[in-house]
């Protein structure tokens, strides 16, 4: 096949309709475990409810996979849930994702089909008193790849979306070479630049959807003091790393640029959680005694914890956080 450019064949291989990886290969938890699953999604979902400092009327889970967050915020909702919020129970969760609503997806929850990458449903729109999250998606909305020639310009990598072979196009230019030019600076031969362009669009998009409320992408990343020389593109299939080919048959992902979205704080997880009361501390051994079952619920509750904080793990991801003020709040 012709090579094309690494950002067009990525969105086909994700998200076409006939053979997208995210479309035809069952849910993102069929391949890989997010922070979104398990006990650690139940967790994660208590501390994004105590995030917005203003009530919330709907929460809106962007690239929900088949819904694990999604129901872990409405468990975390229902008051006679073990450590449930006071969120209140009018409030509605909504998941949004490339599929149709997935059998079995818990009553509860709204579901809303989307095109994919960095389209949104045109449905999605005027949210007011909103929470909206967007867990490990601008990392999968396809962008475009440079590598610097031997001469020092930077030029669009193209690929082969059958062998995933790579060659080199032509200059960056327009918009792409601006943001590079703006956040991701080199002339050193080989280097990659993973364009965030796409993904700052994207996350306007959403941010535009949205009357008022808070939105927090939280995804793997870098800021301008430590941007990946090497890039970042890889793949997944099946729970384990693969060589990047865009035909349908893995994952493909790059982290964000996160400090280039339009955002008012953006931190590493590990303190975004730290600071909504996470410390993964482990109970009083003198606990053990009094009340065994407790102490070993605490201890649960703890290892959870310290898996979301966890420097080198879930801890490092990073939470970009942006407020809309509606007209009415001052
Ligand atoms: C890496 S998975 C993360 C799933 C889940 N949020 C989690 O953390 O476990 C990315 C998900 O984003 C979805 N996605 C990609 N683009 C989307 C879009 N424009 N609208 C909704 N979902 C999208 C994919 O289909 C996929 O399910």
């Amino acid at each position: 096949m012709d090579p094309v450019p690494w950002r067009e064949a990525w969105h086909e291989a994700l998200y076409a309709v006939s053979r997208g990886f995210y479309v035809t290969r069952g849910g993102p938890a069929a391949h890989f475990t997010t922070a979104a699953h398990g006990a650690t999604g139940a967790r994660l979902a208590r501390a994004l409810l105590a995030l917005p400092d203003h009530p919330v009327r709907v929460v809106v889970d962007v690239g929900a996979g088949r819904g694990e967050l999604a129901t872990h915020l409405v468990d975390a909702m229902d008051p006679t849930s073990p450590g449930g919020t006071r969120t209140p129970q009018t409030t509605r969760v909504v998941a949004v994702d490339v599929v149709d609503r997935p059998a079995g997806l818990d009553r509860r929850v709204e579901w809303l089909r989307s095109p994919g990458g960095a389209g949104l449903p045109p449905e999605l729109t005027g949210l007011s008193d909103a929470l909206v999250i967007a867990h490990e998606w601008l990392d999968v909305v396809p962008c475009t790849v440079a590598e610097v020639d031997a001469d020092g310009t930077a030029r669009e990598v193209l690929v082969d979306p059958d062998t995933g072979a790579e060659s080199l196009g032509a200059p960056l230019s327009g918009q792409d070479r601006q943001w590079a030019d703006a956040h991701w600076p080199t002339t050193s031969p080989g280097d990659r630049i993973e364009v965030g362009r796409a993904r700052d669009e994207a996350w306007t998009d959403l941010v535009s959807r949205v009357d008022s409320g808070t939105l927090v992408a939280v995804d793997y990343g870098h800021t301008a003091t430590g941007r990946p020389a090497g890039g970042t593109l890889t793949a997944y299939a099946n729970g384990q790393l693969t060589t990047p080919v865009p035909d349908g048959s893995c994952d493909l992902t790059a982290h964000v640029a996160v400090d280039t979205l339009d955002a008012d704080v953006v931190r590493p997880q590990r303190e975004a959680l730290q600071a909504l009361g996470l410390t993964g501390a482990t109970p009083p051994h003198a606990l053990a005694g009094a009340d065994p079952l407790a102490y070993l619920a605490g201890l649960e509750h703890a290892s959870t914890e310290a898996q979301l904080l966890h420097r080198d793990g879930f801890g490092g991801f990073w939470w970009a956080v942006k407020r809309v003020r509606g007209h009415d709040v001052t």
